[in-house]
């Protein structure tokens, strides 16, 4: 174990540290090292990108079923789990996915690319105007979700409520026990229990729909899950997509030459899309737990040991990544893990790809200069990485 580290769960680490030089040098000294942690012994955290999607892609020796995020308390049991898609592994994960994987195909979301560029271009133009922004919380935070709605059964008057508490229940993800992240998920479930029996009169093509058509051909999925679900995937959906953008808009002005190249219309914007995935990994890590005995790059696992894959470490890993620390919108040969890999592989990637692009697309035409105003602040977490605040000035030209 390297002793000189801060902890890996550190939130200060996040707000106001470098990760990833400490990544760096577990990659470098111990790709797979042992971590105290709480009152529960403590986790391995995997930091290379080969040894990371050993674990991800390997549910028979490292499940979900346990919890999918380190928690204080992440041995007792988590709620769904073994039943929720994010928290099951196959036959049931198979099944789950499949109910609901026809909203998510590239045909089904390049429908909604109109939609999207209309709700990219309203915020845009909003700011543009007022001449000032926070871009995290007045354009990021606002997008995900007005996108979404249709898809994840919310009516267009609700977007605004729902997109807040889905932001309170991310914020408070690492105690979701705690009463703040309770209230939060409490209002998303209420929503989900209201229109159930609608969407089995009425059934449209959104989750809800999609969920219960499956309960009634034989899916042994309770109303109750099926609105635990749509929970799981509306946080799922919009705080990632909220921190991609917001982060990568960051990385973006700090990259004078790259801002260049995106508005000269140099770049393909589905290459830089990805390298904006790459750079920002929203998703800090993800927890599995081993099933049995195993060994991972030489380092013996017990059975029921904590597993912990840290996304963004995978994502600099020098043995893949060319210039791992450069931020590149041209990169070609880009094998990041934003999505995370095998069988739970994000089921929204060609969405949140397509809302990127579209962003990346309206920010190169737009009327006006853009700069940092003020400084960036930091998500404290271990969990979901990005910013909860970007100042922004915007000067029409
Ligand atoms: C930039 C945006 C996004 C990022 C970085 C991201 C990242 C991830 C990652 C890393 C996983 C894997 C979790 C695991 O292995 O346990 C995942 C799964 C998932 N994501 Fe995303 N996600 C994004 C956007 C979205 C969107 C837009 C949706 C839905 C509309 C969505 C819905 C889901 C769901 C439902 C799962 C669970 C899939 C399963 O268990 O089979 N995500 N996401």
């Amino acid at each position: 174990m390297l002793t000189d580290l801060p902890a890996l769960t550190d939130p200060l680490l996040y707000s106001h540290g470098d990760p990833h030089a400490v990544w760096r040098r577990l990659r470098r000294e111990s790709p797979v090292s042992w971590h105290e942690y709480g009152d529960h012994g403590g986790y391995w955290a995997v930091t290379t990108h080969a040894a990371g999607l050993e674990v991800l892609t390997d549910w028979e020796r490292f499940t979900s079923t346990k919890g999918i995020f380190l928690r204080p308390n992440f041995k007792d049991p988590y709620p769904g789990a073994g039943t929720m898609m994010a928290l099951s592994d196959p036959p049931r994960h198979d099944l789950l996915r499949k109910a609901i994987m026809g909203l998510f195909t590239v045909r089904a979301i390049a429908t909604m690319e109109e939609r999207t560029r209309g709700v990219v271009r309203g915020a845009l133009r909003g700011v543009v105007e007022t001449g000032h922004c926070d871009f995290v919380r007045d354009i990021a935070a606002r997008i995900p979700l007005a996108v979404s709605a249709e898809l994840l059964s919310i009516s267009m008057d609700d977007v605004e409520m729902l997109a807040k508490v889905t932001t309170e229940a991310a914020e408070n993800s690492t105690d979701i026990d705690g009463i703040e992240a309770q209230l939060a998920h409490f209002e998303i479930l209420k929503h989900y229990s209201e229109i159930i029996e609608e969407k089995r009169r009425n059934p449209g093509r959104d989750l809800v729909s999609a969920l219960v058509a499956a309960q009634a051909e034989g899916l042994d999925i309770t109303d109750e899950e099926v609105i635990l679900t749509c929970d799981n995937v509306i946080v799922a959906a919009n705080e990632t997509t909220r921190q991609a953008v917001g982060a990568g808009m960051l990385a973006l002005l700090e990259s004078p030459a790259q801002w260049a190249a995106l508005r000269a219309g140099e770049l393909r914007l589905k290459t830089a899309a990805e390298e904006f995935l790459r750079w920002t990994a929203p998703v800090t890590h993800i927890l599995r737990t081993a099933q049995r005995d195993t060994v991972l790059e030489g380092v013996p696992i017990a059975e029921g040991d904590a597993v912990t894959v840290w996304l963004p470490s995978l994502n600099r890993d020098e043995k893949v990544f060319d210039q791992p620390d450069r931020f590149l919108l041209d990169r070609t040969s880009n094998h990041h893990v934003a999505f995370g890999g095998g069988g739970h592989f994000c089921i929204g990637a060609n969405l949140a790809r397509l809302t990127i692009r579209v962003m990346l697309d309206e920010l190169a035409r737009l009327p006006a200069e853009i700069e940092v105003s003020g400084p960036p602040q930091h998500i404290a977490s271990h969990i979901l990485g990005g910013l909860t605040s970007l100042p922004l000035a915007f000067r029409p030209h």
